[in-house]
């Protein structure tokens, strides 16, 4: 249970990647100013977390179930909670999906939508209206990049990450007449087990419905580029959650909170030419003119740098 001053942290999908280590992290804050309801779906997979959180576990970090996608999950979670008080809500649980929409079966995406949209839609409903009546609480929404920017073969996560961005910017501003926060943090690549599952369930799909060019174009030019600009671009779930915690404890926190400041010029090329086409067409030109050209950079980067590129992180002030 939070001590007396202790902020209420609820975070979802703790079991790996960011959730797990924006968990420890607070838990973990020197002054003691949190307490981590660390949520996730299976309890069977609490091992990490647990190893992770070392003595913080059962002071300043408890575990719950929560399966974002089920509503009495949600509810009971809440419930638990002393008062259904939670200052800070941090939706966090969310899955990939890479491939040609065509070899895609509908399920699949809806089962994306129902976790990245209906999922934090689901969390939100059940903790913003005390938080409304307490006139405070902070709600963060863990987007990405791809909430902003489209990526080839990344059509339906990306839309599901675009679908909650325009949820938050309408959400926002009705939050704050109730002095309640929200805020998105949009990472780029980052190094867990979402790349990891995501290049292992490529490599066994044999993409059924999808014509010949573009299962090539997806697993000999998207796939390796895609892996390269993991390797020399991606951040660590700690770079993310240090990111976090500073928009959480920030007197102004930002309400967009782009975490690798390598996808500033990317966004903003967007915005720069009204009509599209500018985005569009360099991303055409990097991916299918460029490809080797961009392989060859990448590596030569990885060496430059040492990795260096990996850890950098914008602070969001
Ligand atoms: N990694 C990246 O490159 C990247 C980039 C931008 C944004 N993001 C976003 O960051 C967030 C965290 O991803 P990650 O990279 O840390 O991936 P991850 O290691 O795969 O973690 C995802 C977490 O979400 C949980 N989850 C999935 N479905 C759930 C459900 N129905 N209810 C509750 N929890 C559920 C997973 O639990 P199980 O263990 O039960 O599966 C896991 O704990 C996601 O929203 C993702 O879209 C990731």
């Amino acid at each position: 249970m939070a001590g007396p001053g202790q902020k209420v942290v609820l975070i979802t999908g703790c079991s790996s990647g960011i959730g797990l280590r924006m968990a420890v992290m607070l838990a973990k804050d020197e002054q003691r100013r949190y307490h981590v309801i660390a949520t996730m779906r299976d309890l069977k997979r609490k091992d990490k977390l647990v190893e992770a959180a070392g003595d913080t576990y059962g002071k300043t970090l408890s575990l719950a179930v929560l399966d974002v996608c089920s509503d009495e999950s949600v509810k009971q979670c809440v419930d638990s909670i002393k008062d259904r008080h939670v200052d800070v809500l941090i939706n966090n649980a969310g899955i990939g999906l890479v491939g040609p929409v065509e070899s895609i079966p509908i399920e699949e995406m809806k089962k994306v939508f129902e976790t990245n949209v209906f999922g934090v839609i689901r969390m939100i409903k059940e903790v913003m209206p005390d938080m409304k009546k307490r006139r405070g609480g902070h709600i963060i929404v863990v987007s990405s990049v791809m909430g902003l920017q489209g990526v080839v073969f990344n059509d339906v996560y990306a839309a599901s990450k675009f679908a909650m961005e325009g949820f938050c910017e309408s959400l926002a501003v009705q939050l704050l007449k109730f002095d309640v926060t929200l805020s998105l943090i949009e990472p780029g690549p980052v190094h867990t087990e979402f790349e990891a599952k995501m290049i292992q369930e490529v490599r066994q799909r044999d993409c059924p419905g999808a014509d010949p060019d573009t299962v090539h174009y997806f697993k000999n030019v998207y796939l390796p580029s895609s892996m390269d600009i993991f390797e020399v671009m991606g951040q660590t779930p700690d770079d993310i959650a240090r990111c976090t915690k500073k928009v959480i404890e920030a007197a102004n926190p930002r309400f967009r909170n782009l975490t690798n400041p390598m996808y500033t010029p990317i966004v903003a090329l967007k915005y720069a030419d009204e009509t599209g086409g500018l985005s569009v067409h360099a991303f055409y030109h990097m991916l299918f003119n460029m490809g080797t050209l961009m392989h060859i950079s990448m590596s030569v980067m990885k060496y430059l740098t040492c990795g260096c590129l990996r850890s950098r992180t914008i602070s969001p002030n």
